[in-house]
Parts: C-alpha cells; structure tokens; sequence
C-alpha cells in the first residue's frame, strides 16, 4: 500500500471535482459550505450544503466558497476542501499531493492564496496548472504539439480561453460572465417582463430546460413557479425557448467578442493553427444549446463541443496526478515562475 496520495483538484465557481490517481473522480460535489453564523461551526459541505440553501433558519448559511474562479472566503473554502479530501472515497495516507486547476491571469496575491489553501487543507505538495491547458488535456488535445488549439472553457462564475502549445498558454483571457450570470440575467428578466420572483435553481431549470444561444428545430417551454411582484402571492407561468434566447443574447456577444479579441491577438501562425484544428469549447456553459453553432458562425471556425465538458478539467488535471513525470514540464512553468513547490 502506497502511503503517497496524489489527487488532482478542479475547484470550480460551481463544483469541486477531485480525481484520485488511477481511480477517476472520486468526488463532485457543489463548492457550497454551509455554517452556523453564531458559531461560525461548519455544519455541511458539497451536496449536503447545496440541499440546505434558500431553506435555512436564520442562524444558519450556506454560501459559495469560490467565487468567479477566485477563492472567495478563505477559511470556509479550506474546510470545505479539507473535508472533500476526508471522503470515504479517497484513501487516508501521511501525504497528499495535489495538481490544482486555477484560472489564468491570476495576481500573485490569488496564487498564493490557491496554494495557502489546498496546502492548510492538507496538501503536502501543491502544483497549480492553468485551467485552459488542463481542459486542452482533458479533451485528448496533444498540447505538446507544435500546433495550437483554442479552448473555451464556460463555466458557472467564468469564461476562460485560452490559445495552448507546445504545453504552454500563448495568450488568454478570463471574463466574468458565465453560467451564473445566464442565471442571473434569467432571474432579471422573469422579475422586469413577467413580474414574477423567482430563485436560482428555477433560473437554471429555465437555461437548462429550455435555453438556446440560436432557433433551435423544436420549440420548447417551461412551466416555473415563483412570487408574483405586484400581489406577493405564488404564481405559476410558462417561459418560452425565444424569451430566454433574447435574455442571453447579451451575455453571449460579451463571450463572443472576447473570443474574437482573443483570435485577433493571436500571432498569425498560431491562427492558422486554430483555423486548422478548431475551436474546443467546454463548461457547463459549452451545454446550452446552439452555442457552439453561433460560435462558429461568428468567428467562423468550426466549434467542437468536447466529450464530456463538465469533467474535461478535472480529467486533466486527474492525467496529471496519474502521471507527473510526463507532465513535468507544464508544472514547471509554474515552477519558473516561482509558483509551484518543488521541495519534497
Ligand atoms: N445543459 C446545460 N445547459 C446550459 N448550462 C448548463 C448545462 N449544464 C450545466 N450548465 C451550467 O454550467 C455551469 C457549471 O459548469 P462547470 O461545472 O463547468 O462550472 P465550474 O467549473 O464549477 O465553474 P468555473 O469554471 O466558472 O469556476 C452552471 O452555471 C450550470 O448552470
Ligand atoms: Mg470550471
């Protein structure tokens, strides 16, 4: 029995995937704690917190601890993460070592706080990758490849792209509008044009349901209940396909001219690479419907939606913990940039 446990972590805005070498993902859970604001105790984390939001009594909360990719309170991610590594599906050992996934562009001040973190969670070891070159692995990209590939990465809190070769990033991009904001957007919309309240989880139902970034062949509604403004009473409405499209269509031009940007700022070579290979989108964001078909009408490269997009991030990091030797040089770039930890 090996005393070493090597993980590789994606902590997203949304969930927390945790892939435990040569086993898969042993964790997906919400990256939601739940504590009681008297005590400031921890009551609940993943799943079990998620169930407990917008339905706790008033001495108890349940907030996201990342907040925009970013780590957002620092304490309550920490146990959130130190108990998602007590799962009963991950092994006990005396050291763990751990691939994190972190978004691009970051300060120093957030790395540091990245690797704080995972460390004082229990980590002996902490390598940080960049999300877009984890999600280009997790997608089967070869990114040691002199060729480059685009990758898109939707998530909840954040977009991020970026052009990967040659295992590395030659430039990207991070905007704040993802999967939430559709949600929020959704939320906006139903309250101004439908004068009905409504909470999160029917704001995902909606984009989930019956949400589209492009006409789609069949048309779809939704029933949704909420809080009528006016009376204050519940009602019941239908939401159509068309509605939402037009309550997107904001957020999605913001992505879509980041992207353009993106292409315009790549060196040419690299273009023709892209132009070659297409683009690779991935996220719970690259799940609404018609996204990849108005990316590709926009920017006009062909758009591939990859096989499994929620996980790709979490599998790339999970190839990763799998093989490190391989991987070296992609932790070592962190490692350059005085990052990475290569004390043992
Ligand atoms: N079928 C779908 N259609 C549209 N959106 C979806 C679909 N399935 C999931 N989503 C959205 O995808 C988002 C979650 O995606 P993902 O798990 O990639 O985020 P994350 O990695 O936790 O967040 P981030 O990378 O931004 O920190 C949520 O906003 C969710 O509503
Ligand atoms: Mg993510």
């Amino acid at each position: 029995m090996t005393l070493k446990k090597i993980v590789g972590i994606d902590l997203g805005t949304d969930s927390t995937r945790v892939y435990l070498r040569r086993a898969g993902i042993v964790v997906d859970e919400p990256s939601i704690v739940a504590f009681n604001n008297r005590t400031n105790r921890i009551i609940a984390v993943g799943l079990e917190a998620k169930r407990m939001m917008s339905r706790t009594p008033t001495h108890i909360t349940a907030i996201r601890s990342i907040v925009h990719g970013i780590v957002g309170d620092f304490d309550m991610a920490r146990e959130m993460l130190q108990k998602l590594l007590q799962n009963k599906n991950l092994p006990w050992s005396w050291m763990t070592e751990v691939a994190l996934s972190v978004p691009t562009n970051l300060t120093e001040v957030e790395r540091k706080s990245f690797e704080d973190l995972v460390r004082e969670a229990g980590a002996g070891q902490v390598y940080l990758v960049e999300q877009p070159l984890l999600a280009a692995l997790g997608s089967g990209l070869d990114i040691y490849q002199p060729t480059a590939y685009l990758v898109v990465d939707i998530g909840a809190g954040t977009t991020d792209m970026a052009v990967v070769s040659m295992n590395g990033i030659v430039i990207s991009k991070r905007l704040k509008i993802a999967g939430n904001h559709f949600n929020n957007e959704i939320i906006r919309a139903v309250r101004d044009e439908m004068k009905l309240h409504i909470g999160e989880p029917t704001a995902e139902e909606i984009k989930i349901g019956v949400g589209s970034a492009i006409p789609q062949e069949e048309r779809l509604e939704i029933m949704v209940r909420g809080r009528d403004v006016a009376s204050g009473l519940p009602r019941e409405l239908t939401v159509k396909d068309v509605q939402v499209r037009t309550w997107l269509v904001r957020s999605l031009k913001l992505i879509l001219e980041s992207v353009r940007d993106l292409v315009e700022e790549t060196p040419p070579e690299l273009v023709g690479d892209v132009h070659k290979n297409g683009i690779y989108i991935c996220g719970g964001g690259s799940l609404l419907r018609g996204i990849d078909e108005l990316l590709e009408r926009e920017i006009g490269v062909e758009v591939k939606v990859v096989e499994d997009p929620l996980h790709c991030v979490a599998r790339g990091a999970g190839m990763i913990a799998d093989d490190m030797k391989t991987y070296q040089p992609i932790l070592n770039t962190f490692s350059s940039l005085g990052i990475g930890d290569e004390s043992e």
